[in-house]
């Protein structure tokens, strides 16, 4: 049976094929692959979801491995292995709002997509807040007065800028990680580990 590597679609995706292609695996059936979600190549399946999708895949084993950012493992806490960093994905978790945040001695109301990474920093700050999750595109929230201001990942700052937004605290930085399923690590052993021994070598030389 192919090892199964289930990808965060999007950034993360591009910048792992990259990388994995780097390390001289072979992903021509990939670079085409429109908008199919799963696509086989001679030597591994792939296949394509939204971050925390890929957590419960690999959870459930039905994917070996995964690639997704720390932030989902920050904030769904899945039951996997969290083997290694990779040499991409890198931001950074940041409460930003605008320039001059209104001072009104009220409790703050922040949203995010980050509801439990949220409420861990205001707490370990000793700060009440009220949380409102959003699914995407938090930036709005403070610009059409849903909130005071948003937990989010920044990675190049472009979002929060064109919005007219400024980072007020940087918290925890973030990275692509890749994952694994407990009894895959097991039971295919044997495939896994060169994939991972390839993926460590090229970072353990940066
Ligand atoms: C992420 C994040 C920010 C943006 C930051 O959103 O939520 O909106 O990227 O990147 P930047 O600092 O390089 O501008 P994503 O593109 O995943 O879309 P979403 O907000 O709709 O989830």
């Amino acid at each position: 049976m192919k090892v199964c590597i289930a990808l965060t679609k999007g950034r993360i995706e591009k910048q792992f094929l990259d990388y994995f292609q780097s390390l001289s695996y072979c992903i021509e059936p990939i670079v085409n692959k429109g908008r199919k979600l799963r696509v086989e190549t001679d030597e591994f399946s792939f296949v394509f979801a939204k971050g925390v999708d890929v957590a419960t895949y690999v959870e459930h084993g039905i994917a070996d491995l995964g690639i997704v950012g720390d932030d989902i493992l920050m904030e769904f806490q899945p039951d996997v292995f969290d083997l290694l960093p990779l040499p991409f994905g890198n931001c950074r978790f940041a409460l930003a709002g605008e320039k001059k945040e209104a001072v009104s001695g009220k409790k703050r109301v922040i949203a995010t997509k980050y509801p439990n990474v949220t409420t861990a920093y205001f707490r370990q700050k000793g700060e009440a807040v009220d949380i409102v999750k959003l699914e995407g595109s938090v930036e709005l929230a403070p610009l059409l007065g849903l909130a005071d201001a948003i937990v989010d990942i920044v990675e190049t700052g472009s979002t929060l800028k064109e919005n007219g937004l400024v980072v007020l605290e940087w918290m925890q930085p973030i990275t692509a990680r890749c994952i694994a399923n407990r009894s895959s690590l097991k039971i295919k052993r044997e495939q896994i580990t060169p994939i991972l021994d390839s993926l460590q070598i090229k970072e353990a030389a940066r």
